[in-house]
């Protein structure tokens, strides 16, 4: 199991977290770790329920060679962020979204899963904790990125005998080091990242590890990330390696449906919520790779990288740009509507974001 030896129980988070600024330069944050203060940690044997979740000093955990999680990939991660609004206030974005996205993944991966009340608890003990790391409005967001792995020891293939839940949280900027310029995205056609009957539509931590190898080889070419296909026939978009995949033609917005292959994204169904709202037809259908290399305009969606535009699609050696070289309007629209409701500059309607 883990154990922190510097761990200190936080009873009192509220009158215990240091409150000077951070020393940091919110103009230059990127997607990379900078350590905060505290971190959630909560445990559970197979079969029972967490509890006893504390706040500890942030650091390294220890973790038994044999744990499910190092030797059989027993394990998930959620990403969600909170932002500083102008008058102070702190604001999560859909919070009980990762939640129950977190317990459908612990279903799959047969692992026991905080409920969804024990979740947001943490999630917002957690950030309170880090508060003087949240960017100020306008400069980022505090990332906030809880796990969830088999933490006992087993020698034998099963489900491990403990479970950790643990949240840290980074305070992050743009994902992608364009910035809010569009991305050029390579389409893979030999590497797949999940099949029917896997774990594609779960957030368990493999499916990341099995796309940097395609990844890496398009960031060597100079591409920002690869789009992968369906590994039935390869006709198919299934989505980026880190983000959910639209395309736009004239007013439809058609974007690959959720079957089991596709990680359910947050701000994808935000996305598509917002799109129908504002009288675009919407389809979450068969995406082929046709329909891609004709839209007017493409973009992606995620938690970390918000709302992406796409410049340019190179699918067998043939690129296709959109937009010539600028955001489209409908990215930039879509991107406008999304952050602003995040950040608390519009009347939030929908009811999604979630004050501490
Ligand atoms: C997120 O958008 O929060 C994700 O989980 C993607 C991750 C690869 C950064």
């Amino acid at each position: 199991g883990i154990s922190n030896a510097r761990a200190v129980r936080v009873d009192s988070p509220l009158s215990s977290v240091p409150s000077e600024a951070v020393d940091i330069d919110w103009d230059a944050l990127g997607f990379g770790l900078v350590h905060t203060d505290y971190m959630y940690t909560m445990k559970c044997s197979l079969g029972g329920n967490f509890s006893n979740g504390e706040l500890v000093p942030f650091g390294n955990i220890e973790i038994n060679p044999s744990a499910g999680v190092l030797n059989y990939g027993q394990g998930l991660f959620e990403g969600l962020k909170a932002y500083r609004r102008e008058d102070g206030n702190i604001l999560l974005f859909r919070p009980k979204e990762n939640a129950t996205r977190m317990m459908m993944g612990a279903e799959r991966m047969c692992m026991p899963s905080p409920s969804v009340d024990q979740f947001l608890q943490a999630v917002k003990a957690t950030v309170l904790a880090n508060e003087r790391w949240i960017p100020p409005p306008g400069k980022g967001s505090l990332y906030i990125r809880p796990l969830l792995m088999g933490t006992g020891s087993i020698l034998g293939l099963g489900p491990a005998p403990e479970y950790t839940f643990l949240i840290y949280v980074s305070p992050v900027g743009n994902y992608f080091k364009e910035g809010l310029s569009p991305i050029n995205l390579l389409v893979e056609t030999d590497m797949h990242r999940a099949c029917p009957g896997g774990t594609g539509g779960v957030k368990t931590i493999g499916n990341y590890a099995a796309v940097l190898k395609a990844q890496g080889a398009a960031k060597a070419k100079g591409f920002s990330d690869v789009l992968y296909l369906n590994s039935v026939n390869k006709k198919l978009l299934e989505e980026v390696s880190s983000c959910n995949i639209f395309v736009v033609k004239g007013n439809t917005i058609s974007t690959p449906e959720i079957e089991g292959t596709i990680l359910p994204g947050i701000t994808r169904k935000s996305i598509i919520d917002m799109a129908r709202d504002q009288g675009f037809q919407v389809f979450e259908k068969p995406v082929t790779v046709d329909e891609l290399l004709e839209a007017d305009e493409v973009f992606c969606t995620g938690t970390a990288v918000v709302v992406s535009p796409v410049g340019s699609i190179t699918y067998l050696g043939k690129r296709v740009t959109y937009g010539s070289g600028g955001v489209g309007v409908v990215s930039q629209r879509l991107y406008s509507e999304l952050t602003r409701l995040q950040m608390g500059l519009v009347d939030d309607k929908m009811g999604w974001t979630v004050e501490l």
